[in-house]
């Protein structure tokens, strides 16, 4: 009897115990499973590593455009703001947005972004390392990836306590503490005035960039400016936090592994990706079929929805040796925790992997002897797998 997955259940993405028993389930025993439901059209579940790369890599058959990238049924008037977000396109418009804004993610630009990220670290280490303690999440993993988003806003250091809220607002929609505040239009309106001084006081670096007219005589609009930051604030806050929190546990997990890491730190190179392969932050995307097709040998019809889940496909034994063994010298690149391949392929997986790098490189030298002091909390989304709370302890130093 197959089991009933509910998207919306934390338990389904919990790690200890059997890790994501559900998921295993169908993916070793109905891999593209037809999931009723009741306040939707129902979907196709995709488990298996080469069926999500598959479908991730096929945007013509597997439309992100014509229903919504995520999970959640979108009215008429939430799918059209929907589809002014990239995560939301098909080529070719897909394909004009991302050749704009790809060029301030590239690997040499993001690098530009080590020093001041380390100082960062250093900065919210320097707040909490006299008290010999601090919640992982409040005070390490949630700020990091707000203050880089800040920084390549170019936002002034006056504004960033309401950049923080309306983000939390903005990707905490499932969760009952933060319903029913609306800091994605808060977001939007703040990036369309700062797109507008542009036009007067130029923003440096990254962002500055996005609103230069290229070789080819073109930028973002101010409006796609606002909508571009609104998506950065969703996809690279609460993804970043949740790769740093749930890293952390699994190094108080496996703590031979921190221990390894402290030895060799030029395991810090593959140590990211081994994160984002065992958290999964992003659990699942959904995709809509273009026309009929099938997914490995299931038909699947027109308009049916798929979605593709990363956790499942991240511990597929077809894809990884000992998928189950939290391995930070594994090689990195064939994880499907930044997506499957396809052009969606995450716009901020340098970017990611920097913040992680650094982050944990300032613990090993800050706070070696960090452990966690109680279990963490978890947060209710169909989106990813969050940790609300994480009490840590350290030697004061
Ligand atoms: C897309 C994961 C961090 C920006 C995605 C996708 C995933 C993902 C799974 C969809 C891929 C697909 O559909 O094929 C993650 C994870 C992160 C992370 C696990 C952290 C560990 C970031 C950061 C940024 C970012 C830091 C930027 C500041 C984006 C954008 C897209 C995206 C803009 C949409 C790209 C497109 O539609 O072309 N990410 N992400 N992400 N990510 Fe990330």
């Amino acid at each position: 009897m197959a089991p009933r997955i509910d998207v919306y259940d934390p338990s389904v993405y919990e790690r200890s115990g059997i890790p994501f028993a559900q998921l295993t389930w169908l993916r070793e025993n109905s891999p593209v499973h037809w999931h009723p439901d009741p306040e939707g059209p129902g979907f196709w579940a995709v488990t298996r590593y080469a069926d999500v790369v598959a479908v991730s890599r096929a945007p013509e058959v597997f439309s992100s455009q014509r229903r919504s990238a995520l999970l959640h049924e979108l009215t008429p008037e939430g799918l059209a703001t929907n589809q002014m977000i990239m995560l939301s396109q098909d080529p070719p418009l897909h394909t004009r947005t991302r050749s704009l804004v790809s060029r301030g993610f590239t690997p040499r630009m993001i690098a530009r972004l080590e020093d001041r990220i380390r100082a960062i670290c250093h900065e919210m280490v320097d707040r909490v390392i006299e008290q010999g303690s601090a919640d992982f999440v409040g005070d390490l993993a949630a700020p990091l990836p707000l203050h880089v988003i800040c920084e390549l806003m170019g936002a002034p250091a006056a504004d960033r306590d309401a950049i923080f809220t309306w983000s939390n607002q903005a990707i905490g929609a499932d969760d009952p503490e933060y319903e029913g505040a609306d800091g994605t239009m808060a977001l939007f309106g703040y990036a369309m005035e700062l797109g507008a001084r542009h036009r007067t006081e130029p923003l440096d670096g990254i962002m500055g960039a996005l609103l230069e007219e290229t070789a080819e005589g073109r930028a973002l609009t101010e409006e796609e400016f606002g909508m571009f930051v609104v998506l950065l604030a969703v996809a690279g806050n609460e993804t970043t936090r949740n790769a740093a929190s749930g890293g952390m546990l699994a190094f108080s997990r496996h703590p031979a592994q921190w221990r390894r890491l402290q030895a060799d730190r030029s395991l810090l190179e593959t140590a990211p990706d081994e994160i984002v392969r065992w958290v999964t932050p992003v659990n699942a995307f959904r995709r809509t079929a273009t026309r009929d097709t099938e997914i490995g040998g299931h038909p699947i019809a027109e308009n049916d929805k798929v979605i593709v889940f990363y956790a499942a496909a991240n511990r597929d034994p077809e894809a990884f040796d000992e998928p189950d063994v939290f391995d930070i010298g594994r090689p990195p690149g064939t994880h499907v925790g930044f997506g499957g391949g396809g052009p969606h392929f995450c716009l901020g997986s340098h970017l990611a992997r920097l913040e992680l790098r650094v982050l944990f490189e300032t613990l090993l030298d800050r706070t070696p002897d960090i452990a966690l002091s109680a279990e963490p909390r978890r947060l209710r989304s169909s989106f990813v797998n969050g940790i609300k709370e994480m009490p840590v302890t350290f030697t004061p130093g």
